[in-house]
């Protein structure tokens, strides 16, 4: 008897909808060939095909069949490793209407949001779709992901995006699944949807907020990711101020590749110095307002160039108040 894992008549079970296949690469099977310098191909395997280079051709037909993980000469001798490409290089790689959120951010959104089988998240804009994708891998087919978004074209890119990676069943896709066209910031009310999670990537979180917090559970968690330090601001401070959520929390990650070759192991030279940050925080049940910070702000922070959301346990105080003020001399 072969090993499960060594049975290539054993495809992953459709109804995981893991966007996952095992065994020899199918005929309308996306593949990733990989040259010597580092560069990547995705194309469909399509059966009497050619796929072409700058390193001459390679029949799709001698890659039909086989066990991914091999590698394929091309007519003029170049040659290509081949997988199947994985959640994180597709989503780099696949067709985009707006900017992406990257895998590295995707693995922190799903893990600190705390995304888990069988939850009701809730996600603007679907841009491209990439969270989408991480975020209904984790939800599983027994969740629920509702992305909004307000333009239609970057609704198609994504539909077929997570269509690609996700595949359908008897022409359906993936079941827990739903794209809404139209604003968050009026669509979520209007649906009367509660949900566990909501997953904010666009401009201005800020303006979903109020709807954010009347569709979580208590419980729940917003989560908000965003380019710059200006948004993360008032995102953070319109938390504070909405009071029906715990003390928000920001962060980024910053991911560093590492050169391991004998002795010489060391920092990569090349790193991905910015994407986003993110901040989150959980919905209190109705009523009740988390414990206000004990601490006095600090020095500055909301003075006469603050323009921004005021908690509710920073008084508007003349303007002076909170101006850094020179250290007093000593007396003699
Ligand atoms: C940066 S993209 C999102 C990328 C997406 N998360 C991804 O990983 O592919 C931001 C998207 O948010 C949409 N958007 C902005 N504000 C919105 C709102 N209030 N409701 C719905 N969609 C919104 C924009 O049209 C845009 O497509």
């Amino acid at each position: 008897m072969p090993h499960d894992d060594q049975d290539p008549a054993l495809d992953v079970p459709p109804e995981a909808w893991s966007g996952v296949h095992r065994g020899p690469l199918r005929a309308g099977e996306w593949v990733r060939l990989l040259d010597a310098k580092g560069r990547k191909h995705n194309l469909p395997l399509e059966p009497g095909k050619r796929f072409f280079s700058n390193r001459g051709h390679v029949e799709h037909d001698e890659m039909i069949g086989r066990e991914e993980g091999f590698t394929v000469t091309a007519s003029t001798g170049g040659e290509y490793l081949v997988f199947r490409p994985l959640l994180s290089e597709f989503v780099v790689s696949m067709p985009r209407g707006a900017a992406v959120v990257y895998p590295k951010d995707a693995a922190q959104i799903v893990a600190m949001a705390d995304i888990f089988p069988g939850a009701d998240v809730v996600e603007a804009g679907v841009g491209s779709g990439a969270l989408t994708c991480s975020l209904l891998r984790a939800v599983g087919p027994h969740g629920r992901v509702t992305s909004y978004e307000r333009r239609e074209e970057f609704a198609d890119v994504a539909r077929q995006n997570v269509t690609q990676f996700f595949g359908t069943v008897e022409g359906e896709g993936h079941p827990a699944w739903t794209l809404r066209l139209g604003d968050l910031a009026t669509e979520l009310p209007a649906s009367g949807e509660r949900c566990d999670r909501v997953i904010l990537d666009m401009l201005a979180p800020w303006e979903c907020l109020d709807a954010a917090a009347d569709a979580l559970r208590p419980g729940g968690i917003v989560c908000a990711y965003v380019a710059t330090t200006t948004q993360l601001s008032r995102f953070t401070e319109t938390v504070r101020v909405h009071g029906g959520f715990t003390e928000p929390q920001a962060w980024e990650s910053l991911v560093r590749d590492w050169h391991v070759e004998g002795l010489a192991v060391r920092p990569g030279h090349k790193m991905i110095g910015h994407t986003a940050f993110l901040v989150t925080a959980r919905r209190m049940a109705p009523g009740q307002q988390a414990p206000r910070k004990t601490r006095r702000p600090a020095a500055g922070a909301y003075g006469p160039d603050y323009t921004g959301p005021r908690p509710l346990d920073v008084p508007d105080l003349p303007a002076d108040v909170f101006v850094d003020q020179p250290e007093q001399q000593h007396e003699q």
